[in-house]
């Protein structure tokens, strides 16, 4: 795949550091607690993986697959859940894991399911925010960083499909 059309937003370093400083947030927040964490299929694949290696209290990870882009850059608005969890989260201190909160569409379905499954508590750890995007209000309680109003790509986050596998993100431009 070609990828002249890209530029370099957040380094691979400054991932690593960012990832390890809310790593160990969490860890001091849910001291002598457990924590379940769910990581939002498919972009959040690559974050969570990084980010449970630097949370030193006992976690679990489960899986959730949503999709609201399909092969476009714009979010379609609809909200699909492509794979539910196959665990009850009741009683569990639940940290949802996304690699960016765009229009909030996501988030806010996935906050509004979750918690009539009675969880003992639910936070949300997000890699990137883009808050001029938001079409419906919504905070993470974690966020590694404030990004402007640009398609980014890598880390976890595709252009249909393509990309996750970059080590840091970048603004893809159109041509
Ligand atoms: C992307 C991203 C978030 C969501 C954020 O997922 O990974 O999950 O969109 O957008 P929102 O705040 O506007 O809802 P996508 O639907 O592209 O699926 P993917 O994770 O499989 O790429
Ligand atoms: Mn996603
Ligand atoms: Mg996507």
């Amino acid at each position: 795949m070609e990828q002249e059309n890209l530029k370099e937003l957040i380094s691979k370093k400054e991932i690593q550091n960012k990832v390890k400083e809310l790593g160990k947030q969490i860890s001091e927040d849910y001291k002598g607690e457990e924590i379940l964490a769910i990581c939002v299929l498919k972009g959040s694949f690559v974050f969570t993986a990084d980010l449970l290696r630097e949370v030193t209290v006992p976690s679990t990870v489960e899986f959730l697959a949503v999709s609201s882009y399909g092969a476009s850059t714009e979010s379609s608005g609809i909200i699909r859940i492509l794979k539910d969890l196959d665990c009850s989260i009741e009683g569990k201190h639940v940290v949802i894991v996304e690699d960016i909160i765009d229009t909030g569409l996501t988030l806010n379905y996935l906050m509004k399911t979750l918690s009539t499954r009675k969880p003992a508590s639910l936070k949300v750890c997000t890699l990137l925010d883009k808050p001029e995007r938001r079409e419906v209000d919504m905070k993470a309680d974690y966020v590694g960083f404030e990004i402007p109003d640009e398609f980014v790509i890598g880390y976890g986050l595709d252009f249909a499909e393509y990309y996750r596998n970059l080590p840091g993100v970048y603004i893809k431009s159109d041509e």
